[in-house]
């Protein structure tokens, strides 16, 4: 899946990210700014808070309740578009996501 990370400046990253692979766990290894992850992945802290492009939501399933919660209580801004990427897991079927980075987080 070919992931752009598309930061508040309008700056882009785009990279490959290979089926299994979370959004966030590919911002992290490629250092993309405003991508924390400080609890490694498990939704419970929210420094991977990222709006998903309306043109990519159709492509992962629906927001979880965890998700919601967290981002409620961790997350500055929240958007309907909001979600936490290290929930986005990329596969074979997509091939290409869009997530922007809230503008707190750079
Ligand atoms: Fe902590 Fe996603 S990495 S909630």
């Amino acid at each position: 899946t070919k992931v752009t990370y598309v930061q508040p400046d309008g700056s882009r990253d785009v990279i490959e990210v290979a089926p299994g692979v979370t959004v966030m766990q590919a911002a992290v290894s490629n250092s993309v700014d405003g991508i924390v992850a400080e609890c490694g992945g498990s939704a419970m802290c929210a420094t991977c808070h990222v709006f998903v492009d309306p043109a990519s939501t159709h492509l992962v399933p629906p927001i979880a309740d965890v998700e919601v919660e967290m981002i409620e209580s961790a997350a500055s801004e929240r958007k309907e578009t909001s979600r936490l990427s290290c929930q986005l897991v990329m596969s074979g079927d997509i091939d290409e996501f869009v997530v922007h980075i809230p503008s707190h987080q750079v």
